[in-house]
């Protein structure tokens, strides 16, 4: 490691030291607590997680609860939350950990990044956080803090290009509190800086909700929470000529059912 490095290591604990933000799920980095909140926080914003994760942990407080549910139970206590489709892959995760890992999660984020809905960089935080491992990953807040830090001269930064610095920088003392260290540190960045992740290969922002695809959708499992319905009945409340396309997606995801001439939640 170089000097700029350690510089910039020093600046990251020296930051998080004053600015700490308590979370439960840091609180307590109980397996089962982080697997929920970071499959929570992927698209969905801290302050809307740290309402709902007391409520999905009050109702499921643990894999065997959330894999003896019911798909509608579990998308029931995840309304709010959006991305619906996070919410069967948790309830999938509990069930697979119950039935193939005695109900212990993994240590390995190879094993991990197989579970649905778990890619490389959920991984890896997964076992950071669980564990105390040093993996090496990147995500959003991460990657701005590199970014900001190590490419000012540069645009069109590839996670290829960031991975080496985030390996050679990653504290093998306490790998997990290093990470909620550059992740607060990337939030607090984002109020300073205009967002360097502008610069990402990778930066995308999420669409607004009003008028999306993703409203109709969310729209058509709300109704069918409540009870069954059928085609027209589901046309004439939504009124949006998605709402076909939709119902195609949801089951071919499995996520709802024709039983007769309804739909019903699997
Ligand atoms: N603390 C633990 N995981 C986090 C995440 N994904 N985003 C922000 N803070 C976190």
């Amino acid at each position: 490691m170089n000097s700029t490095q350690q510089e910039f290591i020093q600046l990251v604990w020296e930051y998080y030291s004053d600015h700490k933000r308590p979370m439960p799920w840091r609180d307590n980095p109980d397996p089962y607590w982080v697997i929920v909140s970071e499959i929570m926080l992927q698209q969905t914003q801290v302050n809307r997680v740290m309402i709902k994760f007391p409520e999905f942990i009050e109702t499921f407080p643990d894999f065997t609860s959330l894999s003896q549910a019911s798909l509608s139970e579990v998308l029931q206590v995840w309304q709010g939350m959006g991305y619906n489709r996070r919410a069967k892959y948790l309830w999938q995760i509990a069930q697979l950990i119950e039935k193939e890992y005695q109900g212990v999660l993994p240590r390995d984020p190879e094993i991990l990044a197989t579970f649905p809905g778990i890619g490389k960089a959920t991984a890896g935080s997964i076992i950071a956080f669980a564990y105390n491992i040093p993996t090496v990953f990147i995500e959003t807040n991460i990657r701005r803090v590199f970014i900001h830090h190590f490419f000012h001269d540069k645009d069109e930064v590839s996670d290829t290009e960031i991975m080496p610095l985030v390996n050679s920088t990653v504290s093998f003392d306490n790998p997990r509190e290093w990470y909620y260290a550059l992740m607060d540190y990337g939030t607090y960045l984002k109020t300073q800086v205009i967002n360097p992740n502008r610069k990402s290969k990778h930066y995308t922002v999420q669409g607004a909700f009003e008028g999306s695809n993703r409203q109709v959708r969310a729209h058509i499992l709300r109704l069918l929470l409540e009870k069954p319905y059928r085609l027209d009945e589901l046309m004439d409340t939504i009124q949006d000529e998605r709402v076909i396309m939709n119902l195609d997606n949801l089951i071919k995801e499995e996520m709802i059912e024709m039983r007769g001439n309804q739909y019903h939640i699997r």
